[in-house]
Order: structure tokens, then C-alpha cells, then sequence
């Protein structure tokens, strides 16, 4: 198996050999599958040539929504389908002017009205490509919210699929853990603090339980997490089974009491 790459900021090289490593394990995979990593890879890199900072944190939220996902238990097919999906899920994002999506200050009504606009234009895209992976519900979905305060359709709860709400989270954690124009970078433990404000109200509870779980190792350097996330990518798509600790404690939370 491919090593991981040294560099903890190098995403875009641990994303290009996660693509390979599945296109060299082709274990019941079909030939439109294999072509459609291809696609990826080529979305990956019209991304970067258009904002590179929405190609970023589109690789770093698809190596986290995997390494996540295994936490959580998703079968080997989904993993796959979430880092794909996670990947493209900001795709829309092509179509709206650059300067607004790194503004920086409060947006108008408007302006936040055509950010949103993502969404449906990703899912346009999607759809012509035809993925051989569910990941329209991904790009889809990545904005709604359980109690049905997200975007575009104000679903909740379980109308939420299990993949996008794994990503809505990692997506909220990347933006929160890294500078932009409009405010500063919190770091891991000021964004799981945040994260854990909106757990099991905006945010599903098991998926921030297994980042938090994933971060215990390194929740003072968003340096060494990255890293870590990194060496654990490889061994997600390699292994897709949770670790015993995290199905012990998703196991207790979920636990009916007695009486
Ligand atoms: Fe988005």
C-alpha cells in the first residue's frame, strides 16, 4: 500500500493517492466506477484552479468525513461514496463569484441568498455525471440541519441521510478550525467546543462523539490532528472496520436503561 505523505498541510497529494488506491483495488468495482474517479480527480483540479482555498477544504473535509465515517461503522461502499461525495460536495461553489465567496465583513441578505445557490447548481452538475456513488445526497445535503434551521429544504433529523450529516459536520470543523477572511481560526479544541454547542440539536451527536473521540490524541495542535487524520485515511479505505474502543462507547450511549 501507498505511504502517506510526510507533509501534514500536502492534502491535495494524500487525495490524488487515496483516488489511486482505489482505483488499484478494484475488487468488485465496475468499469463506470473506475472512470468516475478519474472524473473526480479532474473536478479536483478545476476546483483548485478556481479557488483554491474551496479545493482545500474540500480534500480536507473528504479525509476527515472517511476517517470519521469508519469511526461510525459505514460498510467499505460508503466510505467510499462519503469521501467522494465530501470531495465534490462544495462543487456548486464554481458558480459564484470568488470575490464574494472570500469576502470578507458580514454578508447582505442577497449575497448570502446567491452563496446558497451552490447547492442546487452542484447537484446540476451531479446529475449530468450520473455518479456510480450516491453522492447527490452529499452535495445535496450538506447544508441542512436536524432541526430544520439548514438549507435548501429544511429537512430534519433522520429525512437527513447518515453521509451528509457526516459531512455537514466535518465541514463546519474544517471552516471553524482554519483562518478566514472574516474571522480567526478557533483550532481543534475550540472548534469541537463549537461543534459540541450544536451536537443532537443542529449536528448529529454521533458524529461529533466520534470526531471528538478521533481528536483526543491531539486536540492542542491543528498541525499534528491534520497529521494524524492523514496516517488514519489509507488505513480507512484499507480497513474499513471502527475501532472496538468507539463501538464499546457508541454502544453505552445508545444503551437502553433499565427499567
Ligand atoms: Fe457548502
Amino acid at each position: 500500500m501507498d505511504k502517506t505523505p510526510r507533509d501534514p498541510s500536502s492534502h491535495s497529494d494524500l487525495v490524488r493517492r487515496l483516488i489511486h488506491h482505489l482505483e488499484a483495488h478494484t475488487n468488485g468495482r465496475t468499469a463506470t466506477q473506475r472512470k468516475f474517479l478519474q472524473t473526480v480527480l479532474s473536478i479536483n483540479v478545476i476546483a483548485s484552479r478556481f479557488d483554491d482555498y474551496t479545493a482545500q477544504h474540500q480534500e480536507r473535509v473528504a479525509i476527515l468525513a472517511l476517517v470519521t465515517g469508519r469511526c461510525l461503522g459505514l460498510s467499505a461502499g460508503s466510505l467510499t461514496g462519503v469521501f467522494l461525495g465530501a470531495l465534490v460536495h462544495d462543487l456548486g461553489k464554481i458558480a459564484i463569484p470568488r470575490e464574494l465567496l472570500n469576502k470578507p465583513g458580514r454578508l447582505s441578505r442577497e449575497e448570502s441568498a446567491l452563496i446558497r445557490t451552490h447547492v442546487p447548481i452542484g447537484c446540476e452538475i451531479m446529475q449530468h455525471i450520473a455518479p456510480p456513488w450516491p453522492l447527490q445526497s452529499i452535495i445535496a445535503q450538506h447544508h441542512e440541519r436536524l432541526d430544520g434551521s439548514g438549507y435548501p429544504y429544511g429537512l430534519t433529523h433522520e429525512s437527513i441521510e447518515i453521509e451528509p450529516r457526516i459531512v455537514a459536520v466535518c465541514d463546519v470543523f474544517e471552516a471553524l478550525c482554519d483562518d478566514r477572511p472574516y474571522r480567526n481560526a478557533l483550532g481543534v479544541q475550540g472548534a469541537l467546543d463549537e461543534l459540541k454547542r450544536s451536537s443532537g440539536k443542529t449536528l448529529d451527536a454521533d458524529v461529533v462523539a466520534a470526531l471528538d473521540s478521533l481528536a483526543r490524541r491531539n486536540r492542542a495542535s491543528t498541525d499534528l490532528f491534520w497529521e494524524q487524520v492523514a496516517l488514519e485515511a489509507f488505513e480507512a479505505l484499507s480497513s474499513p472496520a471502527p475501532a472496538a474502543s468507539y463501538r464499546r462507547a457508541r454502544a453505552a450511549r445508545h444503551a437502553i436503561p433499565a427499567g
